[in-house]
Parts: structure tokens; C-alpha cells; sequence
């Protein structure tokens, strides 16, 4: 375990590059396996998660090495289909894997997720899609077992919009006889660049970014260079960063667009914003205001894995807000930790009614999940005192050095 101990007191203000982004370089690295020769990506976040895929598919076969900046991933001498399930269990997003498994060797065993600190996250959807491409699968034991000697392309109709079964369904369809349609595919910026990712490969996708993702099967892809897009929950952490305490921090390498359901919420709490094409700044002269109503939805909602910044900046609003989370439903662990801290909110079921407080107390605190955890040490910085964040390496799943971010924007937080 490790700990984060933030000192409060400081307007956070200056520039800072946002990371290349998690949830698109997972995906992204998961369908490396669709080629047979290597592949180069730029801008890939040096990360656990990221660290346990490289695992995993080193596991399987694959040749993994960094050269400078870029990450080479080799799938060339993959020869394995099974998943290890310690480094799985890891790392939720190894079910992406089953779909780009299952189309290189025709068969996939992988171990069956676990739950997870903000929710049980089932997978029944991801199977659904794999059987609509005429895959057998067969759960037994804790595994889950695929076949697919002849995948086909299909009509796959999402009940719901999840992120990670569009895209293990992408995958799995790219190599597929005939034509996928996905109906209902989810709509977040990490599915089209995953789409640019494979038709940088050869592949031939569209529609990613929209409700419907058409997917022609092609025999072969090939190897190529992609440059992962920015990071929009780091971007947006650091803007929230910077809302809440008073600050002006600009947030570079970064795409504006993908965070604009942030950027009305801080501009209706009183910041000033300023977008530049690869670059936004957040301005707030004074103590931000509270926000009416928020909910989480998918892409372009409001995302989920900003709730918990958004939570940790409206317990220092002026006034009353209500916080609803729509897309997990176990996703309020760090209102009890920001209750330590002095911080007042009731939390009923979904929803969250919290009363911003003048000023924030240091604790001891526990960061339960990735995003729950950098919330903690947004109010850390709202402090008159030191708050000490156990467990800090969960943040570091999805943060690359947030701690030597937040010191080059002139807040204070040591690793102890
Ligand atoms: C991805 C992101 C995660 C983000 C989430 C929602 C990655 C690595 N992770 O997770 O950071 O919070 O999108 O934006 O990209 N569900 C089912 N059955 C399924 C799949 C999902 O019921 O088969 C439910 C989940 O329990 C959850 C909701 O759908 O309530 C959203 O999940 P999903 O969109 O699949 O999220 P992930 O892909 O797991």
C-alpha cells in the first residue's frame, strides 16, 4: 500500500499535458492482437493497468518493448488463447480480450471478472454480441470458454450502450465473415479511436461515435503507428483541480470536445473557460457555486468516471447540489471518505444531495476506487490542514504521476 499526503492551501495554476488515454490504450492494445505483425503506439500512458495488459499479452505470446516514447507490441508469436487469471482478475477490462483472442485463435478461455469497488459490472452483454457472431461459449468453473471456427457477421442490438462490449464486439467482427452492425453501440471517444486504430490496421469499420457501428469483415489486418488520443478524465480532473481551488490551470494535449459536458457544468459554477484546439483553461476568481442537478449518462452525458472530482468539488460550492449516478450503482464510496474531511452529504440509493463547506478539514482517508481516490486528493488541496490518501496506488491505475502534476501546479502532496 501506499499514501498520498496532500497539503492544503493552494490555488493550483500553470500548464499541464494530459496523458495519453487509458481507456482508449487498453482496447487499442487488446487489438494489437488482430494483426500478425508489430505494432507502434505513440502517446500510450505508462500505467498499472496498462502494465497488466502488456502482462497479459506477453502472456499469450506476444513480443512487448518500449522504444523512447512508443510502446511495440508484436502479436507476430502469439500462440496462447488462455487468459492467466491472477493478472485478469487484475485488470477488469481483460474481458476486451476475448473478442480479439477469439478472432486471432478461434477460441478464447478467459477467467470470469470479478466484481469491482463501484459495481458488479456483469459481462452478459459482451456474450450476447459474441454468440449473435456465432460464437459457442461455455461458463463453467469460473471461465468463460469461446469458440468461434467460423465467425459471422450479424445484427448485434445492445440493450444498453456499454463501452466495453462495443468494443470487444469490434473486435471480434473485424476478422468475421460478412457484415456486424452494432445497434445501440456506445458513443464514447474511446470506440472511434478504437475505429482508428483498426482502420489504421486494415480493418474496415464506421459508424464509431454513433449509435451504429458497421464492421466489414477483411481475411487480414496489418501492423501500423497510432497515436492514442488524450485522456478527457485527466484533463478533466485537473480543470475540476483548478475550479476548485480558485485556481487557473490550462490543460494541454488535450481535445476540448471530449469534455464539454464538464466545461457547461464549470461554466454554470462561475469559471471562466477558454478552449484553444488542443488545449483548454479553467479560470474561478472566487469560490465555484453549486450545480442544480447533475446525472451521469453515457457519452455525451455526463461521464461517470468524472463523477466522484464533480462530487468532491460541489462539497466546496456555495449551496446545495444534487449529484445522481446512473451508470454504476456502487459508485458513492468516497462521499464517507469526503465526510472525514468535513465535508456534508447524504446519499439515498442513486442520488447524492451535498452541501458545499466553506473549507475542508485534513483526515485520513481511503481511496476504495481509481476515481474516488483522485477526488480525494482534489480535496486534499481545500484544506487547512494535511490529508493522508491510503491506498494511492489505486490512483495511480489511471493517473501517470498525478502527484508530480499537482506539485508543478503548485499544490503540495508527497508519496509516504
Ligand atoms: C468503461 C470504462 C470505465 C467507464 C465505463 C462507463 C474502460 C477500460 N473502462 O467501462 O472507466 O466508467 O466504461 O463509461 O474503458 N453492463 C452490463 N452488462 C455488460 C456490460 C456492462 O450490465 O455486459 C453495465 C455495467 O454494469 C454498468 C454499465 O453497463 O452498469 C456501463 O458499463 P460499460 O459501459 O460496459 O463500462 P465498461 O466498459 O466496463
Amino acid at each position: 500500500m501506499s499514501n498520498f499526503a496532500v497539503q492544503g492551501g493552494a490555488r493550483l495554476s500553470g500548464t499541464v499535458a494530459a496523458q495519453g488515454s487509458k481507456n482508449a490504450a487498453l482496447p487499442i492494445l487488446a487489438a494489437t492482437l488482430l494483426v500478425n505483425e508489430p505494432v507502434r503506439l505513440l502517446n500510450c500512458p505508462r500505467l498499472r493497468d496498462v502494465g497488466n495488459m502488456l502482462h497479459i499479452l506477453e502472456s499469450l505470446g506476444c513480443t512487448v518493448f518500449r522504444e523512447g516514447n512508443d510502446l511495440v507490441v508484436d502479436s507476430g508469436t502469439a500462440d496462447r488463447f488462455v487468459l492467466p487469471t491472477a493478472l485478469s482478475h487484475e485488470l477488469r477490462s481483460s474481458i476486451f480480450l476475448l473478442g480479439s483472442v477469439l478472432s486471432r485463435f478461434s477460441e478464447a478461455d478467459a477467467p470470469y471478472p470479478g466484481g469491482c469497488e463501484i459495481g458488479n459490472r456483469p459481462i452478459d452483454l459482451h456474450l450476447y454480441g459474441l454468440k449473435r457472431l456465432n460464437a459457442e461459449i461455455c461458463e463453467r468453473n469460473g471461465r468463460i470458454r469461446c469458440k468461434g471456427n467460423h465467425l459471422c457477421g450479424a445484427v448485434v442490438d445492445f440493450e444498453y450502450p456499454s463501452v466495453g462490449a462495443t468494443e470487444n464486439i469490434m473486435m471480434a467482427a473485424v476478422r468475421a465473415d460478412g457484415t456486424t452492425v452494432i445497434r445501440n453501440a456506445a458513443c464514447e471517444p474511446e470506440i472511434v479511436d478504437l475505429q482508428g486504430f483498426l482502420n489504421a490496421c486494415g480493418f474496415r469499420v464506421c459508424g464509431a461515435g454513433t449509435p451504429t457501428v458497421t464492421i466489414e469483415g477483411v481475411e487480414q489486418g496489418h501492423g501500423t503507428a497510432y497515436t492514442v488520443m488524450p485522456d478527457r478524465i485527466v484533463t478533466g480532473t485537473y480543470l475540476i483541480g483548478a475550479a476548485m481551488t480558485r485556481g487557473d490551470v490550462t490543460v494541454e494535449n488535450t481535445r476540448p470536445d471530449t469534455v464539454d459536458a464538464l466545461l457547461s457544468k464549470l461554466r454554470d459554477c462561475g469559471c471562466e473557460l477558454t478552449r484553444y484546439d488542443t488545449a483548454v483553461r479553467v479560470r474561478a476568481a472566487e469560490r465555484v457555486r453549486c450545480v442544480a442537478f447533475t446525472e451521469t449518462r453515457p457519452y455525451p452525458g455526463f461521464p461517470t468516471d468524472l463523477q466522484p472530482q464533480l462530487f468532491a468539488m460541489l462539497s466546496v460550492a456555495q449551496g446545495t447540489s444534487v449529484l445522481v449516478e446512473n451508470v454504476f450503482e456502487n459508485r458513492f464510496k468516497h462521499a464517507q471518505e469526503l465526510k472525514k474531511m468535513g465535508a456534508q452529504n447524504r446519499i439515498l440509493d442513486r442520488t447524492a444531495v451535498i452541501t458545499g463547506a466553506e473549507q475542508l478539514h485534513g483526515a485520513t482517508v481511503t481511496a476504495h476506487d481509481l476515481r474516488g481516490g483522485a477526488a480525494l486528493v482534489l480535496a486534499g488541496l481545500c484544506t487547512d490542514g494535511v490529508t493522508v490518501i491510503e491506498h494511492a496506488e489505486r490512483i495511480e491505475r489511471g493517473y501517470e504521476q498525478i502527484d508530480r502534476a499537482i506539485r508543478a501546479l503548485g499544490g503540495t502532496i508527497m508519496r509516504t
